[in-house]
């Protein structure tokens, strides 16, 4: 069992029972949250859960996103009702059925097929098509037979990497920007790119910023966040800069510098924590936030309380 005070603490910080919790105080509870979540302590899922009565997105859509990399079964019937919430901010109702993907019940199916057919949003209906492919390629013989190289990064991606023989950057940066292609397969061009992790590779994804689809081009930042390699900082300023680009873009752009954290990134950071979007602002926020954890000698993005200090 977990400390009950640890989770009360927890569920303090992470809803803000004070009313002056910072944001990035905020983020850190809910990376603690997940550790215990993804251990099974269900408890740690319904605080959560609890928390999408908040009214930031950024801090909703992060929920979603931690409730799904747990692979905890026991978060699906949180994720459908975020889903089904069609009042709810959309790039939260998306980080709900990429999360439903991320956990792989079948049982999800059906809801995921419905809202892919009806959903009048194209981040929503494309997020599903996703998380079904996701979900069905898991359960099927193809992933059993598959020889994937291991990957360094622990995410669990919205779609698998392409297999090992399929590695040469310019096939697989034909598959990426391929509109003929499936979804599912050009995101899989898109994270064995990320693996390989080279700099011709990096420079194939940046490619990727200029595909017509928002949650593609959103997801091509996510990976730059985890690459954090700093070439791809002037394409992500570029993405930020742009007022004309959705949020869920930008504040993805955003974060992703906050990780790469080099020299050049803390200036412009700045600039956008007074941007007219929301979202835009707080995800400078927490980018400075990491950006400081990336530059501290600090050994994890945890530290109220760490995670490895609760008693399981
Ligand atoms: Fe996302
Ligand atoms: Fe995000």
């Amino acid at each position: 069992m977990a400390e009950t005070e640890d989770l009360t603490q927890l569920r303090a910080i992470l809803t803000n029972a004070s009313g002056d919790t910072p944001l990035a105080n905020r983020f850190r509870a809910l990376f603690s949250l997940k550790s215990l979540g993804k251990d099974g302590i269900n408890e740690a899922i319904d605080i959560i859960g609890e928390a999408f009565k908040d009214d930031s997105a950024l801090l909703k859509h992060e929920l979603a996103y931690v409730l799904g990399q747990t692979k905890n079964v026991y978060a699906v019937p949180t994720l459908q009702n975020v889903l089904k919430d069609v009042q709810e901010d959309p790039m939260v109702r998306h980080e709900a059925a990429e999360a439903l993907g991320a956990i792989g019940d079948k049982g999800s199916l059906d809801l995921l097929k419905e809202y892919f057919e009806k959903d009048p949003l194209e981040i929503i209906r494309q997020t599903c098509e996703l998380a079904i492919a996701r979900i069905e390629w898991e359960h099927s013989k193809l992933s059993q037979v598959e020889i994937l190289e291991n990957s360094h990064f622990s995410s669990i991606d919205p779609a698998p990497p392409l297999p090992y023989e399929n590695s040469s950057v310019d096939q697989l940066q034909n598959v990426l920007v391929d509109q003929s292609v499936s979804l599912f397969e050009r995101y899989r061009a898109m994270f064995r790119l990320r693996d390989l992790g080279t700099a011709e590779s990096v420079d194939a994804l940046i490619t990727g910023l200029h595909d017509p689809s928002a949650l593609f081009r959103h997801e091509i930042a996510y990976v730059f966040g985890q690459l954090c390699d700093p070439r791809s900082v002037n394409a992500l300023v570029q993405v930020l800069r742009n007022e004309s680009e959705e949020g869920m873009v930008r504040h993805e752009a955003a974060e992703a510098l906050g990780s790469i954290a080099t020299d050049d990134v803390m200036p412009v950071l700045q600039q956008f924590l007074q941007d007219k979007e929301r979202v835009v602002r707080e995800s400078a926020v927490v980018a400075l936030d990491m950006f400081e954890y990336e530059r501290s000698e600090e050994m994890e993005y945890v530290s109220i309380p760490s995670a490895s200090t609760v008693t399981v």
